[in-house]
């Protein structure tokens, strides 16, 4: 089974956790997109969704799915979204797609986190994908130096040679070089920093399911 074909499988798996007449929290990516499309088979016994970034609500709106503000709706029964790396006791590595900021908004929104990924992306230990920190401009540099303080080196995430501005007008800064033992204390310490807006850490906003496509089928880990 190729990527794209485990990615369709557990988009779809995702549609069981959707409960019938709520408002869906819907994350960002392409293992994202297939589950936007498998809702849309759900779109008349679902009110709608809250989105976590422009792509999904395009995405979203284009299928005839109604897309609510995060402000609009109080807490959301389940949040369906992708990672760049998950660990077995359910935290993440997340903002691949630069959508990091108001995915941990929405996600923190939601009662429980379902995670669909690929085999793939299942670790040991978070930090081999570099991590993304969605900063303040006027404050990467300094964020620059306290990860290489920390043994890690970032770097500017550029699109078209430019730096890349997320869809909240900042940037954001990709770091390799870690190994991230202590997700929560880790999370905690550069969420102090001045001028980090969200660090792709995802350990208070963990996953509680992780539906993980491999060629067997959809392996379900509950955290
Ligand atoms: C978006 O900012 C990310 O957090 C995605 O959820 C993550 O990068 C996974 O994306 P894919 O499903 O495209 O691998």
């Amino acid at each position: 089974m190729t990527q794209d074909e485990l990615k369709t499988l557990v988009g779809q798996a995702a549609l069981h956790y959707v409960e019938p007449g709520s408002i869906v929290g819907v994350g960002t990516g392409s293992t994202v997109n297939k589950f936007i499309d498998a809702l849309a088979s759900m779109k008349d016994r679902i009110a709608g969704a809250v989105s976590s970034s422009v792509a999904s609500t395009e995405r979203l709106q284009a299928l005839g799915i109604k897309v609510f503000d995060a402000a609009e709706v109080d807490e959301l029964a389940v949040y369906i979204d992708g990672a760049d790396e998950i660990d077995h006791a359910g935290y993440m590595i997340k903002g691949g797609g630069a959508a990091l900021t108001r995915e941990k908004i929405v996600a923190a929104q939601s009662r429980k986190f379902v995670c669909i990924a690929d085999e793939s992306k299942l670790v040991q230990t978070l930090g081999n994908f570099p991590l993304p920190v969605e900063v303040i401009p006027m404050a990467a540099q300094r964020i620059t130096r306290q990860f290489a303080a920390l043994g890690g080196v970032a770097a500017l995430r550029l699109k078209e040679g430019v730096p890349l501005v997320t869809d909240n007008g900042q940037h954001i800064l990709d770091v390799t070089g870690l190994k991230i033992t202590d997700p929560l204390g880790f999370e905690t310490q550069v969420n102090q920093w001045p001028g980090v807006v969200t660090v792709g850490v995802f350990a208070f906003q963990k996953a509680n399911v992780c539906l993980l496509g491999a060629p067997g089928g959809v392996k379900t880990m509950v955290f």
